[in-house]
């Protein structure tokens, strides 16, 4: 939808006649929208059933702030629930903060260290 974003749950004809973005229409055949590939470098998805959401709501936080604090990611993100757990890799790609070393022992970042 224009400028604005909504759940995919919505009445259709609430949306009747306005121009809607899903997943699908992000990045285009030169590659991935720049979102979809800081879920992957950051190791985001499990079992991806809760990305397509995520990823949306990612892009319209990020159309009108471009530099979100923790706290304005997880307000844009919530209600959109992931079970596998991936709330802090989600965070940490939809920030523009530096990614965290992961740890030459375990290749486990030191920011998910007990915060599942
Ligand atoms: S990756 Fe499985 S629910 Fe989010």
């Amino acid at each position: 939808m224009a400028s604005r974003r909504a759940r995919a749950s919505r009445p259709l004809a609430s949306v009747a006649r306005q121009s809607i973005t899903t997943i699908e229409g992000l990045g285009n055949a030169g590659g991935l929208h720049p979102v979809q590939q800081r879920g992957i470098d950051e190791d985001v998805p499990q079992c991806g059933y809760c990305q397509a959401g995520q990823i949306m709501m990612a892009v319209s936080l990020l159309k009108t702030t471009a530099n979100p604090s923790d706290e304005q990611i997880v307000e844009a993100m919530s209600g959109n629930l992931c079970r596998c757990g991936t709330c802090l890799r989600i965070r940490r790609a939809v920030s523009a903060q530096p990614r965290p070393q992961p740890s030459l022992r375990t290749g486990i970042h030191s920011s998910d260290r007990g915060a599942r």
